[in-house]
């Protein structure tokens, strides 16, 4: 009966985390909610990386966390590391919070403690990016079940992250890292802004057909070069 009921919800196109309340992301079990952006592999090594950048003790910040799964997987990496996470979604917090997450509800950083600045280690995120006049190609019955809030990148889709470039450097230590997954030719549309905002070393993190999936930026200095 239960598994007839299941069987049906998917048949709808409601997507299958939704009906099993829970997804592997990074090998972590995390648990998402109806109506909670559903976390995606292609997110994974963006995650890796932060957690390659988080100090055993060190702080982190993972802006529009959804259901708080980065947030989790370095929590689960980095047990000692202080890990927070902000989303505007009532439903995301509730979820992330679910997930042992230390979230808080609101825009960006605006809704984070105050003491974090200038003490940040990390910043990542998977924000929207997805170009507005774009919405529209996205598969079928993606807005059947969720909110444009997740995707809605404004007109060329890098609105939020140009928001978090300029506003992360207020919460960086030098040295720190900003990782954000990007889609597109965004990467080399946001280079400029990462340099004005004091940011160097720009790596662009490629998937495996070579296609520009994330920015990885240190806050402060760069590397010599050799
Ligand atoms: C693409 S989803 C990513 C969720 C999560 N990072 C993940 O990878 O599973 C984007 C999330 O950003 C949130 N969001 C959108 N605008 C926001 C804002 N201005 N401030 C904070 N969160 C926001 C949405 O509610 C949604 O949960």
């Amino acid at each position: 009966m239960l598994l007839e009921s299941a069987v049906r919800c998917r048949l709808t196109g409601e997507p299958l985390a939704w009906i099993t309340g829970m997804v592997s992301f990074c090998g972590v079990n995390v648990r998402v909610d109806p109506c909670v952006y559903v976390p995606r592999w292609l997110s994974e090594p963006l995650a890796r990386r932060a957690v390659d950048r988080l100090p055993e003790q060190g702080t982190a910040i993972d802006v529009c966390t959804g259901s708080g799964a980065i947030a989790r997987v370095l929590r689960e990496h980095r047990p000692r590391a202080r890990v927070v996470a902000s989303d505007v979604d009532a439903r995301a917090v509730a979820c992330a919070a679910a997930n042992g997450v230390e979230v808080y509800g609101g825009d960006l950083f605006a809704p984070l403690p105050g003491e974090l600045a200038g003490a940040v280690d990390v910043v990542v995120g998977v924000v929207p990016y997805v170009p507005t006049p774009e919405l529209s190609l996205l598969q079928r019955d993606t807005f059947t079940f969720e909110t444009p809030l997740s995707y809605d990148g404004g007109p060329d889709g890098t609105g939020i992250l140009r928001r978090v470039i300029r506003d992360s450097p207020g919460y960086l230590r030098p040295g720190a890292a900003l990782l954000l997954e990007v889609g597109g030719d965004q990467a080399g549309l946001l280079t400029d802004e990462l340099v004005r905002h004091g940011f160097s070393d720009l790596i662009i993190l490629t998937d495996e057909d070579g296609d520009a999936r994330g920015l990885e930026a240190t806050f402060g200095h760069a590397t010599a070069a050799a």
